[in-house]
């Protein structure tokens, strides 16, 4: 029996995936973070026909972003929190899937998916269906926010309650949970793509200068922040192009600018963390003075976030540990308790 288990084991192949608006990692139970890839698909113009070859997902396409020529666009199927296109969506899913299957070929992988908690059933079934068809034995959903909050170790199961934050590319997701359950939750389709737009349009107005997104969103995580930083702040050398005369230049702009450029997004969070705090429960409230609010997901990695919303709460608030890759290991760590939480699973299947 102990010999069959260990075989069951070894040819038994879990995923969890973070299918995220900007990035898709995959994570093997047992192993840690296997893929780290955008989610980006190239396509053929006009059309949902995904390039041929392996250059049409992930890091190839994103390169492509915003330098494609004529017949070819680079697309991030979920950039806004739901799904554009579900045929794009499962044929980056089952690349990223067959990928990481590669080298366990004979395996037909149990399966977590962490979604943004804004799809619809529609497309929690065409996920789920996707999935299956890319070789997944089983196919289990699980809403993002607990995911983070699985990954960034909060108490999720126990009778206390903690809130999380998981800022991404297209969406923040803010949930309060207690006993393996989201209690109150909020989503906005304000986050790290709105902060990058922010910077573009300041750039417009301020300077005419026109950037590209892969540009703003370097100008972000090099200098932008939420609040001012202690010691020098600098300034970074920005090259793009003259709205006025159309030629190539460069300007020089201070952190103080970008932080001015980036307010009304980070006010559209700190709302969004605000209402849902108001919508609490008297009990749940008074745990989060205890458990305070923890950030996940790229977006927690801009500077100053932390005190801004610890102005605007009063709460004791905590970035967590690498918090690019806390969806992701989350739902690796669901797997090894599959049977015990199974009850937060977004697609009830019995198990
Ligand atoms: N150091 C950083 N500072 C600010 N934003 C960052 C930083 N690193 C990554 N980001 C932003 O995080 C977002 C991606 O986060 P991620 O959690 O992967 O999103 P998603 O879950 O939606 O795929 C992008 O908008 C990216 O620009
Ligand atoms: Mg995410």
């Amino acid at each position: 029996m102990e010999l069959l288990d260990r075989l069951l084991k070894y040819f038994s192949l879990d995923l969890g995936i973070d299918l995220g608006t900007c990035n898709t990692l995959v994570a093997v139970r047992g192993q840690g973070i296997v893929l780290n890839e955008p989610s980006v698909v190239a396509v053929r113009k006009g059309t949902n026909q995904v390039l041929k070859g392996g250059q049409a997902v992930g890091w190839y396409a994103k390169e492509m972003l915003g330098k494609t020529p004529g017949s070819i666009t680079a697309i991030r199927p979920l950039k806004d929190g739901v799904i554009s296109d579900f045929e794009i969506t499962e044929a980056m899913l089952g690349y990223f899937i067959n990928k990481v299957r590669g080298k366990y070929n004979f395996v037909r992988p149990r399966v977590v998916i962490s979604v943004p908690s804004g799809i619809t059933a529609v497309e929690k079934r065409a996920v789920t269906d996707s999935a299956d068809r890319a070789g997944a034995s089983r196919t289990y959903l699980i809403e993002e926010p607990m995911a983070a909050a699985i990954g960034a170790g909060l108490p999720f199961a126990e009778a206390t309650a903690s809130m999380i934050v998981d800022i991404g590319g297209g969406t923040t997701e803010v949930a309060i949970m207690s006993l393996a359950d989201i209690a109150v939750c909020e989503s906005v389709r304000v986050a790290g793509d709105d902060m990058d737009e922010a910077i573009i349009n300041y750039l417009k107005r301020t300077y005419n200068l026109m950037v590209g997104e892969q540009t703003a969103e370097r100008i972000k995580i090099e200098i932008g922040s939420a609040a001012e930083t202690e010691g020098e702040e600098g300034s970074i050398d920005v090259r793009g192009r003259d709205m006025i005369s159309g030629l190539p230049r460069k300007a020089t702009i201070s952190a103080a600018e970008i932080r001015e450029a980036l307010q009304e997004p980070i006010n559209s969070i700190i709302d969004t963390v605000v209402r849902t705090l108001e919508r609490a429960e008297p009990e749940l409230a008074a745990d989060l003075v205890e458990n305070g609010i923890t950030l996940a997901g790229g977006g927690a990695l801009l500077r100053g976030l932390p005190t801004v919303l610890y102005k605007a709460t009063g709460l004791s608030v905590r970035v967590a540990e690498d918090p690019l890759t806390c969806v992701a290991r989350g739902t690796a760590i669901f797997l090894e308790h599959l049977e015990e939480w199974k009850e937060v699973l977004e697609n009830d299947l019995d198990l």
